[in-house]
């Protein structure tokens, strides 16, 4: 039993003299030590000492606290340094995977995926299930960098290679700000220098646009003009010439006040003066888009410079966005050139093409449509699947040759430069320039029509003797885009630049192609007319979307 219980057993109920046994009951802990004036000054001493200590503990702890929060700050600010430089560098490393270049200020990062539309805009999900429906799978160059600057309502100038996907680079963008329908009138307007390319590009919209209830449309005729300009429509895809004809009515059949997005497809032929030009009909549209809220993007795989220029100073703070170089062919033909020294000899090249095998569709063009019409008649009988599309034919004539050849039942489609831009015939083989081109950008549009979507194509350009002016130029282009040529072509005297200019606006005289007699030419002619008179589906409407 310890000492102090055994001393309050004996001593209980016995009363106890503390004073007399004070330090007896001190050692065995029955009453506490009082503290002598020695003891207080001792302890004091010694408290002293401890506070001393901890004060010296805490200052040199909040110091110490100091100093880590300062390094936790540093290394904080070094790893969002590193992650910024990392996302930097990861930007910069997608822009040249993808021969992105850009100019203008505070340029939105490139998408890295199509998840990212939605991750950093908002866009809605039924727009992505729509781009999957496609079977897009990662956005193109032009896509990656277009969409976020039409994203951030930037006005915007592209330039990018045929067949790479700029169609939808602004569609996506348009649909995710017009949102939902509205009883506005038209609130984005696509330009396009033909009616197949508008009515392509409306396609597109209506299959980009599913399920979104917006409402677009192509006008085929003033009476389809006035009858829609009493519905509502959201957006309004058309050629510059029949909108200009359409405003200029009194009172106009429609009103483009409202519109938010003027997107000018193909823009450096709508900026091209004169009568194979749109450049009036352009200003004149591009003034009825008196907005405050319109934004503006021009697109094209080719810009001359004084389009660009006139971007630059016309756009509001507008971002270019260039893809590859500029004003050149697409890497994925195969380029060739072949002499056939004079016209008689492009006939037997063609047939000889054909002998050793072609695998369609294959597009034919020639310079105008005379000459389509006059090669149409001298092949008509060769046995191949070939048919001819020029602006003479009736517009359901046009559709329907359009219709045949995409979906494999012409195998040869002969045409002139109204084929030549925008047109995407899904997997074309081979483009046959019969007729040389009168210049390198309607070059590079013509063989764009095949190797489009990554895929692999072919072009075969003929040229006789009179087409030497022209040949340096496209001759370079063919060995820019790593084909072979003739060393001599790059020697040939370059034309000066107003040469080049006329020759690019006038097509050369040339022999006609037709060898028949010209007798026997306007009997097939008449009995062709004839057999293609337009049936009673001529007047067709385009349909609403919602
Ligand atoms: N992200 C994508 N992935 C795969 N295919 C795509 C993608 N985007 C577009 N395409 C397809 O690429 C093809 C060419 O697209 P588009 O017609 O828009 O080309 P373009 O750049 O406008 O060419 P052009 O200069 O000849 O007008 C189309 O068939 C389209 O469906
Ligand atoms: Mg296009």
């Amino acid at each position: 039993m310890e000492g102090n219980k055994l001393f309050w057993k004996l001593g209980a109920f016995a009363k106890f003299d503390f004073k007399r046994f004070g330090q007896d009951a001190e050692r065995l802990k029955v009453i506490r030590h009082k503290p002598t004036v020695a003891d207080l000054e001792n302890g004091k001493a010694k408290d002293l000492k401890e506070e001393k200590k901890l004060s010296t503990e805490a200052t040199s702890s909040v110091h110490n606290n100091k100093k880590n929060k300062k390094k936790k700050k540093k290394a904080k600010k070094k790893t969002s340094q590193l992650a910024s430089m990392k996302n930097e560098e990861e930007i910069r490393h997608l822009r040249n995977k993808h021969h992105i270049h850009t100019s203008g200020s505070d340029i939105p990062n490139p998408l890295r995926d199509f998840d990212e539309l939605k991750i950093i805009y908002g866009v809605k999900d039924v727009v992505l299930h729509n781009i999957e429906e496609q079977g897009y799978k990662e956005p193109t160059g032009i896509q990656r960098q277009a969409i976020p600057v039409m994203m951030q309502g930037r006005d915007l100038m592209a330039c990018a290679p045929t067949g790479c996907g700029k169609t939808a680079a602004f569609i996506i963008p348009i649909l995710h700000h017009l949102k939902a329908p509205q009883s506005d009138g038209f609130r984005a307007l696509i330009l396009a220098p033909t009616r197949e390319l508008a009515k392509q590009t409306l396609r597109e919209f209506r299959k980009l646009s599913k399920g979104l209830g917006l409402r677009s449309c192509y006008i085929e005729k003033e009476s389809t003009a006035l009858k829609k300009s009493k519905e509502n429509f959201d957006i309004l895809v058309t050629t510059p010439n029949r909108l200009v004809y359409m405003l200029q009515q009194s009172p106009p059949i429609l009103s483009i006040n409202n519109v938010e997005w003027l997107v000018v497809d193909e823009s450096d032929k709508l900026f091209e003066a004169g009568k194979r030009g749109f450049r009036d009909q352009l200003g004149a549209i591009y003034k009825a888009c008196s907005s405050p809220k319109i934004h503006r993007a021009m697109f094209s795989a080719t810009f001359a410079q004084d389009v660009e220029e006139w971007c630059k100073l016309n756009l509001d703070n507008v971002v270019q966005v260039y893809i590859g170089a500029k004003n050149t062919a697409t890497n994925t033909v195969d380029q060739r050139l072949v002499f056939t020294g004079d016209e008689g000899g492009k006939l037997i090249a063609f047939r000889n093409l054909i002998r050793e095998g072609i695998s369609p569709p294959v597009l034919v063009f020639v310079q105008s449509k005379e000459r389509a019409k006059h090669l149409y008649t001298e092949l008509m009988y060769d046995n191949i699947n070939i048919d001819v599309i020029h602006s003479d034919r009736p517009q359901v004539q046009r559709d329907d040759v359009i219709k045949n050849f995409r979906i494999g039942q012409t195998w040869v489609l002969i045409c002139t430069e109204l084929m030549g831009r925008g047109i995407d015939f899904k997997g074309v083989n081979l483009v046959i320039n019969y007729d040389f081109p009168t210049s390198a950008i309607s070059y590079i549009h013509r063989i764009g029509r095949t190797g489009r979507a990554g895929r692999t194509g072919k072009a075969i350009t003929f040229f006789t003797e009179e087409d030497k002016v022209n040949l340096r130029s496209i001759a370079n282009m063919i060995h820019q885009a790593g084909c072979p040529v003739p060393e001599y072509m790059s020697a040939i005297k370059k034309p000066a630049r107003q040469e080049r200019k006329r020759l690019a606006n006038h097509v050369p005289e040339r022999k006609p192609i037709l060898t028949m007699d010209p007798r026997e030419y306007e009997r097939i002619k008449r009995k062709r007319k004839f057999s293609h008179k337009p049936k009673q589906k001529s007047v067709k409407r385009v349909k609403k979307d919602s």
